[in-house]
């Protein structure tokens, strides 16, 4: 029997930055998992998870460390290329480590080793100070995803793990950092734990920068959340997330399941934002 798209995920065509825009502009939500490994790529790409993160987070989900800033350039090429072996067709975005990005040479530097394992893009997090760095790596071909709001390696300086973006100052500081990253050159956007209005606001206010939600609101052009969360392997559940395993009995539909309720736009839901 010949294979075919149904029987053979890797003749499924690849999610690049170009169909991401097509189904935007189709009103399309997309979805995005943070995992860490070659079997959870493989599972997820095939059950329709568009985009696939590498994320730091694995100092705290794989690593056992109580935030994202003993993960070295070392960790995240080995998990990287672990990911990049499983997946198909998803898009891959790499995180880079705290520290990794310090100045803009060694941005590039290290964002060239994450796309030589295997990624697409790379993410960083910060506002308006990543401005030439964004350019540096997008004028060579990097494409960079940014991270505004609640930026876990910078927990230290937010004094714990809060909701960004509650005052107007502060929702301000974050819409006007979102322009310029735009305008520097990042093709997408998360948003971390900042209210829905404002996600909405800023998703609204760009024009090519497409934006990826994790406890934003339902406003975003797509959702991300961690394989631990949607799964249940999590001691404390965070508020934004959600147990897809508990309905759903097997990791197959828990990943299923993400991919349909972020299209339906019945996750999140109130109750999963700020
Ligand atoms: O590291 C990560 O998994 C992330 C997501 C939570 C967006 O940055």
């Amino acid at each position: 029997m010949a294979k075919t798209q149904d029987t053979d995920f890797s003749l499924k065509k690849k999610v690049t930055l170009s169909s991401l825009q097509a189904l935007t502009a189709a009103n399309e939500k997309f979805t995005c998992l943070s995992l860490y490994d070659a079997t959870m790529a493989a599972l997820a790409a095939n059950n329709g998870v568009e985009t696939l993160l590498i994320g730091d987070s694995l100092g705290m989900t794989v690593q056992g460390h109580n935030d994202t800033l003993p993960v070295t350039m070392a960790d995240m090429l080995y998990h990287t290329a672990a990911v990049a072996r499983g997946n198909h067709h998803s898009l891959l975005i790499a995180d880079l480590p705290f520290m990794a990005y310090a100045t803009p040479e060694q941005a590039m530097s290290n964002a060239a080793q994450l796309m030589q394992a295997g990624a697409h893009m790379v993410k960083l997090e910060g506002g308006a100070w990543l401005c030439e760095t964004v350019k540096l790596l997008t004028q060579r071909g990097i494409p960079v995803c940014a991270h505004v709001g609640l930026t876990p390696q910078s927990v230290n300086k937010l004094g714990g793990f809060k909701v960004q973006g509650k005052s107007d100052a502060q929702a301000d500081v974050i819409l006007a950092d979102s322009l310029a990253l735009e305008q520097a050159g990042a093709d997408l956007i998360v948003f971390e734990c900042i209210p829905s209005a404002l996600a909405k606001r800023i998703t609204e206010s760009l024009h090519t920068m497409l934006t990826i939600g994790i406890g934003a609101g339902s406003d975003t052009d797509a959702q991300v959340l961690v394989i631990n969360d949607i799964l249940g392997m999590t001691q404390y559940a965070p508020k934004f997330s959600k147990n897809f395993l508990m309905d759903s009995g097997s990791i197959n539909g828990a990943m299923r399941h993400f991919v349909e309720a972020v299209k339906a736009h019945t996750f999140p839901a109130d109750e999963h934002g700020f």
